[in-house]
């Protein structure tokens, strides 16, 4: 299993590009399932969880064309789900990504059948699908859990009203797709207002679809008889943006990121002032300067505007190794503090109190092995191994692989020193 080697204390400086959104590409390719006629997507990012989902949806029948495009381009697909013969989503797949819950909805909504595996436990909680079947039923889908199967059927789903319990971002995405082919209309109440469901009703809409109200809590979708092809560009990831914005924070460093915009990332941008750093957002690009030393900033996560869950480890990270102590407050996911042990052994002084963490500033962080246990708690690893004295050694990368799209390439291109170890 692959690990990365980092010597810290090197501040980053220069320009990197930054990739397209992982989870906006995610429900993005899942809407070609809606259309028999081809879709195509470019700035697709290089990353595990994009491959997972193409060979899932290459196991449902669609034929996956994917030209690898030059560096942060992004790769190009296109996507014919003329032929939709297997409607199912093995538990292989979708236990090494929740996110293949997204083909449910597209899938019923076309194929008039869909058998999803459960994702089960993942490692930040329990992450259950009950939203995604509760509007499901709601449109008219006869739907029964077999096996640790979701199993929905309806021959035309039907316009329905939907107050989802919780904001939920794919199901908001889930529900938004599966609506499109339905007759009449159909209204998602308390839907999330998170940027990659805008992107995702922009994309649907080329489609021939009819869906307004996309970035308030209130989605309305006319149900239409069919889409049809499009061409459509996967948005920047904004938590690739924040986490090298964080990492060029932690170590006092003067970046610039280009391909982005700060349009999505007010809530962040506005912590990371307040940890002193200097930032200048240009139309698309954004910079950062950072002081020798950061104050701390207290965070508390919420759905989109609020502060992002998948940037909480990262700001602890900083705050580490910033000036007083910050209070982190996490409300989305009930177990997402598995970094924090992590960073403790690097000399961070964290304590947790249930969904509340208390990080104490240190003067340094010392460099040591550590694992990674997800997506964003290996992001918070790799920041803080960049700040640490000595040499930092971070196991299970997959995790890192899995999200961020050439991340020992592009650290070693803003000068840090890491290395992938086979
Ligand atoms: C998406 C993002 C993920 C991000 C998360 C929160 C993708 C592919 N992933 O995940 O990176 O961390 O939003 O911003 O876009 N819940 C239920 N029942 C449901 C659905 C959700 O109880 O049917 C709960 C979850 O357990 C969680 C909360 O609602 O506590 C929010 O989860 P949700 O927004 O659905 O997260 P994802 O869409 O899986």
């Amino acid at each position: 299993m692959d690990k990365l080697q980092i010597s810290g204390g090197v501040a980053l400086r220069g320009e990197i590009a930054i990739s397209g959104a992982k989870n906006a590409a995610l429900p993005l390719l899942c809407a070609a399932l809606l259309t028999r006629e081809p879709v195509t997507f470019t700035h697709v990012p290089h990353l595990n969880d994009i491959g997972t989902m193409l060979r899932l949806l290459e196991q449902i029948g669609v034929k996956v064309a994917r030209e690898a495009g030059k560096d942060a381009a992004g790769d190009t697909v296109t996507l014919d789900a003329s032929a939709l013969d297997n409607p199912l989503a093995p538990y292989e797949l979708v236990k090494t990504m929740r996110a293949a819950i997204l083909v449910l909805g597209p899938l019923v909504a076309r194929a008039g059948e869909a058998k999803v595996s459960l994702p089960g436990g993942c490692a930040i909680g329990a992450r259950p699908v009950d939203q995604h079947i509760k509007g499901l039923t709601a449109m008219g889908a006869e739907i029964s859990v077999e096996h640790g199967y979701v199993h929905a059927q309806a021959t035309r789903l039907k316009g329905a009203r939907i107050f989802t319990d919780m904001v939920t971002v794919t199901g908001t995405e889930n529900l938004m797709m599966a609506a499109c082919l339905g007759t009449g209309e159909t209204i998602i109440e308390n839907a999330a207002r998170e940027p990659e469901v805008v992107d995702l009703a922009t994309c649907l809409n080329a489609m021939g679809a009819r869906v307004s109200g996309a970035g308030s809590d209130v989605i309305r979708i006319q149900g239409v008889e069919a889409l049809h092809g499009a061409t459509h560009r996967v948005m920047p990831d904004r938590i690739e943006t924040g986490t090298y914005l964080c990492a060029a924070a932690a170590t006092g460093g003067d970046v610039r990121l280009t391909g982005t915009s700060s349009a999505y990332l007010d809530a962040v941008i506005d912590k990371l002032m307040d940890t002193g750093c200097e930032i200048t957002s240009e139309r698309d690009a954004i910079r950062l300067k950072a002081p020798a030393r950061l104050n701390a900033v207290s965070i508390r996560t919420a759905p989109y505007p609020a502060f992002p869950t998948d940037m909480q480890a990262q700001f602890m990270a900083i705050n580490a190794v910033a000036d007083g102590t910050a209070v982190i407050r996490e409300t989305i996911f009930e177990n997402r503090f598995m970094h924090a042990v992590e960073l403790i052994r690097l000399g961070a002084d964290i304590k947790i109190d249930g969904n509340t963490a208390f990080v104490k500033g240190v003067a340094e962080l010392q460099g040591a092995t550590v694992m990674a246990t997800d997506l964003r708690a290996s992001a918070s690893l790799v920041i803080a191994g960049l700040v640490a004295q000595g040499e930092t050694v971070i196991e299970r990368i997959y995790h890192l692989d899995r999200g961020y799209e050439a991340l020992d390439q592009k650290l070693s291109a803003l000068g840090a020193r890491v290395a992938r170890l086979k």
